[in-house]
């Protein structure tokens, strides 16, 4: 369960501070997938950065499981914006870069291979295909083995074949996994597909305007259905006027 009442962020302090959230409130059941769509720069990887417990609110309360958020959680993950990689880090060294800064001494082999990544272990980041890196990206996160997992536009700027991939992957790992999940994107299909509510925010600084459920999500085939198409072309309605 994540519980975000009235968050405020602001960054930098008088004439050049920056307000990038502002009274944000929302609620995510234990269990439940939702997705965040909102204009470019509007704070949303603020919104997943302060979840993550990387950055303190300016005002307003965030819980997770019922604690107040005070630091990064050992059971709460993040996959960073174009996946974070660092290049001068092999595959293995990155993906185990997240249980390293816990102190942790697990290996990511196990899920670096369910990601379709064995035999890559040593390889470099540039040797690598964007939806290759992404999936390290998500390696990272998942050998946390979080309850908590936080996403940031994980298919951003990947090509059709290789976005849908990655996004039923994300939702078969939600499946088996169980995890309770945000995920960031500017995409609406992917926010229709991964998002058992979708969150749509205002342009900055981020509030939240409107909650649209999405009932089918999940559904066997739902990509096909003329739900989810009436979904997608609501949704673009709603950020349409919105600004985006
Ligand atoms: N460290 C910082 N100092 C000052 N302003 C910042 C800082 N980080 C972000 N901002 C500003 O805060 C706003 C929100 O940034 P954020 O990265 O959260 O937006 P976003 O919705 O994730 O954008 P995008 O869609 O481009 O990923 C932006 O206007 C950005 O310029
Ligand atoms: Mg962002």
């Amino acid at each position: 369960m994540i519980e975000v009442d009235g968050l405020t962020v602001v960054y930098g302090r008088g004439e050049a501070s920056v307000p990038a959230v502002a009274g944000l409130s929302m609620d995510v059941d234990t269990y439940e997938l939702v997705s965040v769509v909102g204009p470019s720069g509007c704070g949303k990887s603020t919104l997943l950065f302060v979840l993550d417990g990387l950055l303190k609110p300016t005002a307003g309360r965030v819980r997770v499981h019922g604690e107040e958020v005070r630091g990064v959680r050992r059971d709460v993950a993040l996959i960073l914006q174009d996946a974070g990689l660092l290049p001068w880090k092999t595959v293995r060294q990155n993906a185990e870069l997240a249980l390293r800064l816990q102190g942790r001494k697990e290996s990511a082999d196990k899920v670096l291979a369910d990601l379709g990544l064995a035999g890559f272990e040593k390889r470099f980041p540039s040797e690598l295909s964007e939806g290759m890196k992404r999936r390290v990206g998500i390696a990272r996160a998942l050998a946390l083995q979080p309850r908590v997992m936080l996403m940031d536009e994980p298919t951003a700027n990947l090509d059709s074949i290789t976005r849908e991939h990655i996004q039923n992957l994300l939702l078969g790992l939600w499946w088996e996994m169980g995890f309770t999940g945000v995920l960031v994107t500017h995409d609406m299909e992917e926010a229709v597909f991964l998002g058992k509510r979708i969150f749509v925010l205002s342009a900055r600084p981020a509030r939240v305007v409107e909650v649209i459920e999405n009932p089918g999500m999940g559904e066997p085939g739902y990509r096909g259905t003329p739900e989810f198409a009436a979904q997608v072309a609501h949704l673009r309605g709603v950020l349409g006027g919105n600004g985006a």
